[in-house]
């Protein structure tokens, strides 16, 4: 499995998905502060995998701090939590992540008797490493729901990189290609580049490489004219954040693939763990978007292809309607539009 990341001797692995494909390497954080300027900086990205990431960060965190008291052990847990759920802010995961160390932390300081820390640092690392294993757990489970919907020799577009490395393994709407494929279907993929930062182009074209997936790489703006051709079959991507009534955050450009798949009667499906569904948001209008530095879209890997001065609008992701999503596949099981109710019904689901 691809080691996204995970956790070694009292640091956190992780695979650097800046250097990929270029380099394999590894960036090996012993300080808290390492894990949470790599998910700042796209070491680590992807929705789940930031969650999970900065649920490790927390607890690698936590390994280090003052405990001369309750209280200060306690405001200093806070603090650290703050400043992970400051690092990015479109992904419901992270947050997700932070709610359940939070959860973690209360009922470890509860049972702890005064001056019994250690066995608190240890409950946050168990939970850190318990949503790692259970991600890819998740995962599975989205992949076996969802290669359902996927018939033998579909031509599946994607968008941004929603796989192994967006997760803790598996992948989501990667780890349904990957059941189709298991469950012997012929699978082709036609990857989008994803500018501005190539997650498409770099990690999901390496990634499904790596698994002998078929994989077309193609720019973002071909879209439209392989569809108009008939060369595919449906629209597969991941998720950042689901609002109540389905409408999706995901990376820049998943709305103009869902429009246009909407004119050419392509199915649009969103793969996603529930922990990926803000059931507090009525709609995607309340959903907040991530606005990156200028220097993603002027420059491609450090060259520059756009004159000084020129101005930049950098939104990271996008929100589409849940009115285009075909169905929206989980680890609970599928919904379908409408999605008040169905997404509401997936949370009742045993999963
Ligand atoms: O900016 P990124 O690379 O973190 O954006 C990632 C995406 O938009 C993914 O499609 C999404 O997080 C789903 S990952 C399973």
């Amino acid at each position: 499995m691809i080691p996204t990341l995970s956790w070694r001797n009292n640091s956190v692995v992780l695979l650097d998905q800046q250097a990929l494909p270029v380099e394999e390497r590894v960036l090996v954080c012993t300080r808290y502060q390492e894990v949470l300027t790599a998910i700042k900086d796209l070491t680590v990205r992807g929705a789940p995998a930031i969650g999970v990431a900065a649920a490790m960060g927390i607890a690698l965190g936590s390994l280090s701090l003052p405990a001369d008291s309750p209280e200060g052990f306690r405001k200093g847990f806070d603090a650290l939590c703050d400043q992970f759920a400051a690092a990015r802010p479109t992904a419901k995961n992270l947050f997700w992540a932070i709610e359940r160390m939070k959860g973690c932390f209360a009922g470890a300081m509860a049972d702890a008797m005064t001056g019994e820390t250690e066995k608190v640092r240890q409950a946050l690392v168990d939970e850190a490493l318990r949503m790692a294993e259970e991600d890819v757990a998740i995962n599975r489970r989205i992949g076996r729901n969802g290669q359902i919907l996927i018939p033998d020799g579909a031509r599946i577009l994607t968008h941004c990189n929603a796989g192994a490395l967006a997760t803790a393994g598996y992948g989501t709407a990667l780890g349904v290609i990957r059941a189709a494929r298991d469950a012997g279907k012929t699978i082709q993929v036609f990857a989008d580049e994803t500018r501005p930062v190539l997650q498409g182009a770099r990690l999901t074209a390496w990634e499904l490489q790596q698994e002998n997936i078929p994989v077309t790489l193609i720019t973002d703006n071909m879209a439209g004219f392989l569809m108009k051709q008939g060369l595919v079959d449906c629209v597969l991507v991941g998720a950042d954040r689901i609002a109540a009534n389905g409408d999706t955050a995901n990376k820049i450009g998943t709305y103009s693939l869902a429009v246009l798949a909407d004119a050419h009667s392509i199915p649009f499906y969103v793969a996603a763990p529930l922990s990926t569904i803000d059931r507090q948001l009525s709609s995607g209008a309340d959903i907040p978007i991530e606005e990156r530095p200028d220097e993603e879209v002027l420059a491609i890997r450090g060259v520059r292809i756009a004159p000084v001065g020129v101005g930049v609008y950098n939104p990271a992701f996008d929100v589409t309607p849940g009115g285009y999503i075909e169905a929206i596949i989980s680890e609970a099981g599928v919904a379908r539009f409408p999605y008040e109710s169905s997404l509401e019904k997936l949370f009742l689901e045993p999963s």
